[in-house]
């Protein structure tokens, strides 16, 4: 069962005396579509997932922000007087955050909480932007500050970049202030402009979490960001995002093999994320699988971003008959993979995929049937 706000309002009371005043929650994310396109200016279109990150608070009068986390089964505490980035571990995601409120010119008030999750930690599902979101609506919410999901998001953001010190783009942070039940959003990451995209009948939306993970993930990360940054240079735009593919397959030739290969990949990407959206509006579930197919092998093969374990996730997944589409999710190199599947058929499916992946691999899935949740919210006032 997911979390429930009674239980989280009952850790608070064990925690601290009395009730808390607000209880917030901020979602994990899978992509359906549009990977490694946010940081070039294009087009994503991410779901907000059932799986979130809460917060209980009850304001402070002293500045201070004091926080049990219930999955480390720790507490921590800080000043807002004084913020110091002592690499605390989860801490510092709320100390960031905070960091990045007031540069931007907030007032906040300190607050004492709980904080307890059930987006699983290192999957690709987001659980840092969670986190980042939901002490921004904790803040928000004990210092009445206006919630703007663009603008919070982009303070998240600043906080991942800042002081945690990971490069990402602004999709997860974006989809986790934002995001709306049962539709997906597809974001132009350049304006930050959201549409949502409902979910036709009878679909399911599947993440096959591999069990692997890549401690080379960061530094492959950049690298592709400086390859797309150096493509964007050479067609003379500001970002991939402004090149169309006749401009490429004209003159994109005289690029270096592998810079060409990145730039192929974020071009037909971008198209591809755009196409989806309108598949999916038109109910043409086998049309947007054959998108999210294509993904995968121009992330696979031009975008070298794969893995062996998700190669096979996405092939036992594909050998499912109720399975329209699959491919990996997130930055890559491990973590996760997303199907489309035949909602009659998705516990079926679940169970034979996870069989085929072991088989293949040796190692034991996670396999979780999503549905698209709101972002970022206050869910209850006591
Ligand atoms: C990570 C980053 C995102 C995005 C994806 C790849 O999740 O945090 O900003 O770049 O990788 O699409």
């Amino acid at each position: 069962m997911s979390i429930q706000p009674n239980m989280v309002a009952e850790h608070f009371c064990q925690q601290f005396d009395g009730q808390p005043e607000w209880i917030v929650r901020a979602p994990g994310r899978v992509n359906l579509i549009g990977e490694h396109t946010d940081y070039n200016d294009g087009f994503v279109m991410p779901l907000a997932i059932d799986r979130a990150i809460w917060i209980a608070l009850r304001p402070r009068a002293d500045r201070r922000v004091a926080v049990h986390s219930i999955d480390y089964n720790e507490r921590q505490e800080f000043s807002l007087e004084d913020l110091t980035d002592e690499k605390a571990g989860w801490i510092e995601y709320l100390k960031g955050t905070a960091w990045s409120l007031m540069d931007a010119g907030h007032q906040l008030t300190g607050f004492e909480g709980i904080v307890v999750g059930d987006v699983p930690l290192g999957a690709g599902l987001s659980s840092s932007a969670a986190l980042e979101m939901a002490t921004a609506r904790a803040f928000a919410v004990a210092g009445d500050l206006p919630w703007d999901p663009a603008v919070m998001a982009k303070l998240g953001q600043r906080a991942e970049n800042r002081w945690i010190g990971v490069n990402c783009g602004i999709m997860d942070q974006l989809i986790s202030a934002a995001g709306q039940a049962d539709h997906a959003l597809l974001i132009d990451c350049r304006s930050l402009e959201t549409q949502p995209v409902p979910f036709p009948e009878g679909v399911a939306i599947v993440v096959l979490d591999t069990s692997t993970r890549r401690g080379l993930v960061d530094s492959a990360y950049n690298e592709r960001r400086s390859q797309c940054e150096s493509a964007a240079e050479f067609f003379k735009v500001k970002a991939l995002r402004d090149v169309e593919l006749d401009l490429f397959s004209q003159v994109g030739h005289d690029l270096d093999d592998v810079t060409q290969s990145r730039a192929l990949h974020v071009i037909t990407e971008n198209e591809r994320t755009l196409q989806a959206a309108e598949a999916m509006r038109r109910g043409e579930l086998a049309a947007l699988g054959v998108l999210m197919n294509k993904s995968h092998e121009s992330l696979r093969d031009d975008y070298e971003v794969s893995s062996d374990a998700l190669n096979a996730m996405v092939e036992a997944a594909l050998a499912h008959e109720a399975c329209y589409g699959a491919r990996m999710t997130g930055a890559g190199f491990g973590g996760c993979a997303v199907a489309l599947v035949r909602l009659d058929a998705a516990d079926d499916f679940a169970t034979k995929t996870e069989a085929a992946y072991k088989e293949a691999t040796g190692h034991d899935p996670a396999i979780y049937v999503c549905r698209a949740t709101n972002g970022a919210e206050v869910v209850s006032a006591q």
